[in-house]
């Protein structure tokens, strides 16, 4: 596609991925993508803003070429370095080796193992910035939104933010502006949930810092430039960041799998025994439950217990699938307990206990697990299990 001015001496010069379908081999990306880059002229100088992914490199090129000589850029800028921002990086430092590479101190460290080559970048400090001539950057680093690295960058004169992922989504429409294409609301709130959701304190931080900025549209790296309702959109972020009201009592999730009800058994006495401490507890068989619709659910509870039983010395697909899906939510310090039936190995919850360790769940008791059939005098021990792990919350 061709450069787009977004006003005058800034151009979107990106690439438009409409048939990408999943990002990141993990996210659904059923609207495709862009990988928008920007090109800010001053008078004396020009800076280009971010790149693309390697697979469009020659495309990216192709791009830029009509809008500038590509031996006149005098910046690069990297608000982030994740290869769909950075994997064309080396090609544009080939046609333009003048180029002084910007990016934050974290950025450093992954633009060595990105482009395997000396590089001596400018460091972009809080408030630092470059004078274009008449256009002039600030710097505002806004770390983990998603990576490390990450920052903004502010075009003072014009009050646009260049945001990185941040108010990004994996939307391809060529009309690039919000209010020339379709809501895409869910597409917005999607790319939030995957991408920032998991840091959403990071995302809080990086809200206040720009509260007072004056903005009057935001190039972010993906999908639409917002130049309408600004506002509207920062106003989701801080919704959607912000912390859960605290529960008004503790609270435990106990999800299970079960071949013949052993393990369902237990379930339910570990529940009861989570009651009778005081606490709230929800008992969820994982063979009909719909766990992403969940994840709000998982996140609010102080704990999560699962059940499995063992088959051919694995934990069940269904409980390697839950912890698979809580990447995208805070679990540092969340208490974490297995238990399970088994014939005559029973590794599941042993297996699972240390998933959840690795997950950084806080995982206080040893697996609770019993052979065959759970007698009283098991489901006994099953609810006093659940009682110490009210005691541990
Ligand atoms: Fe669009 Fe985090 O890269």
């Amino acid at each position: 596609m061709n450069p787009v001015e977004i006003l005058p001496g800034v151009q979107w010069v990106g690439v438009l991925d409409p048939q990408l379908r999943v990002f990141d081999v993990i996210m659904e990306a059923k609207h495709g993508t862009t990988y928008n880059s920007y090109l800010v002229r001053g008078r004396d100088k020009v800076a280009l803003i971010d790149a693309s992914k390697a697979a469009f490199a020659k495309t990216f090129l192709d791009t830029l070429r009509p809008a500038i000589e590509l031996a006149a850029i005098d910046y690069m800028v990297c608000n982030h370095l994740e290869p769909d921002h950075s994997g064309a990086l080396a090609d544009v430092l080939d046609v333009a080796p003048q180029a002084q590479v910007v990016a934050t101190k974290p950025g450093r460290m992954l633009l060595r193992a990105i482009l395997n080559r000396d590089i001596k970048p400018m460091i972009a400090g809080e408030g630092d910035r470059i004078d274009l001539g008449g256009k002039t950057l600030r710097f505002i680093p806004a770390p983990f939104l998603h990576w490390p690295d990450t920052m903004f960058t502010y075009l003072e004169e014009d009050q646009v933010l260049f945001s990185g992922d941040f108010l990004g989504a994996h939307y391809c429409d060529p009309r690039l502006f919000n209010d020339l294409i379709p809501n895409y609301d869910e597409a917005f709130q999607h790319y939030f949930q995957v991408i920032m959701r998991p840091f959403k304190e990071y995302v809080r931080q990086a809200l206040d810092k720009i509260d007072a900025l004056p903005i009057r549209a935001v190039c972010p790296d993906h999908g639409p430039i917002l130049r309408t309702e600004v506002r509207r959109y920062l106003d989701r972020y801080r919704m959607w960041s912000a912390e859960p009201p605290a529960p008004a009592s503790k609270r435990m999730l106990v999800f299970y799998v079960s071949a013949y009800g052993n393990t369902e058994k237990m379930a339910h006495a570990i529940g009861r025994g989570i009651r009778e401490a005081g606490a709230d507890a929800e008992v969820v068989d994982l063979a009909t439950a719909d766990v992403r619709a969940m994840l709000d659910d998982i996140e609010a509870a102080q704990g999560i217990v699962v059940g499995t039983c063992t088959i051919n010395g694995d934990a069940l697909e269904q409980t390697w699938s839950l912890l698979g899906s809580l990447t995208t939510i805070k679990l540092k310090d969340k208490l974490g307990a297995t238990f399970g039936a088994f014939g005559w190995s029973g590794e599941g919850p042993l297996m699972l206990a240390e998933r959840m360790k690795g997950l950084k769940f806080r995982v206080p008791e040893e697996p609770l697990r019993v052979q065959l059939v759970p007698t009283d005098a098991d489901l006994k021990s099953c609810a006093e299990y659940g009682k110490r792990l009210v005691a541990a919350l």
